[in-house]
């Protein structure tokens, strides 16, 4: 009986990643995103409405970092990443550059960035990306035309930006999201 139980529990303490686990983690992982992209959108569209553009730029760059740590509840760490960074902190690592690559691909092959995602097991790790376009909204601090006080604003907090210059429908970046799978298992 003993042993009966001690083999029973082995498949989940190996972690073998069976596909059906991989399913439900990229499910959770996927769910977590909404609520965040809706405090960062919620965040900079009240402070445009309340101090315009310029304030808005200084109030994602104090609040972006931490809205990503609140939505990171254990064991899941969330955040976003793109090629062309604002904030260097948000710099992909090797899987998440590939990823962005592919990303950048698949569009170019005919398929639309809403719903594109990729996950995968890294080194321990449940990695899970969520491709993010560029909005009508996300042009007036990304876009082409950024009004030249924006622009000082961006600069100033942003030194080195990249993520000026997209186009309406571009690859902004993506979200992106980790766990330990130790823990998955307890
Ligand atoms: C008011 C100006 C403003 C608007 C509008 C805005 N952003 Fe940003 N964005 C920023 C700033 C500032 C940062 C850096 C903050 C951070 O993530 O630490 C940033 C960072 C990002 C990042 C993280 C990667 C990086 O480059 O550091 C992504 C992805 C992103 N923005 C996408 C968008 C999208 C998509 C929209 C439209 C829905 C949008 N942004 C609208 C100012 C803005």
């Amino acid at each position: 009986m003993r042993l009966i139980l001690v083999l029973a529990a082995l498949p989940t303490l190996a972690w073998a990643a069976p596909a059906a686990d991989l399913a439900s983690l990229e499910r959770e992982a996927a769910g977590l995103i909404p609520p965040f992209q809706q405090q960062l959108m919620q965040t900079v569209k009240q402070a445009v409405a309340e101090g315009g553009p310029v304030q808005a730029v200084q109030a994602c760059q104090l609040l972006a970092p931490t809205i990503a740590v609140e939505h990171s509840q254990h064991p899941w760490k969330v955040g976003r990443t793109a090629l062309r960074l604002r904030n260097p902190d948000n710099q992909p690592d090797a899987w998440e550059r590939q990823v962005l690559e592919d990303f950048l691909q698949r569009q170019r092959a005919g398929e639309a960035l809403t719903q594109m995602s990729a996950s995968a097991v890294v080194d321990g790790e449940f990695r899970y990306m969520q491709a993010i376009a560029t909005g009508e909204p996300c042009l007036a601090c990304h876009g082409q035309a950024i009004k030249p006080e924006v622009a000082a604003q961006i600069k100033q907090g942003y030194p080195a930006d990249q993520a000026s210059g997209f186009r309406l429908g571009e690859l902004r970046g993506a979200f992106t999201l980790r766990r330990t799978l130790a823990e998955a298992t307890p």
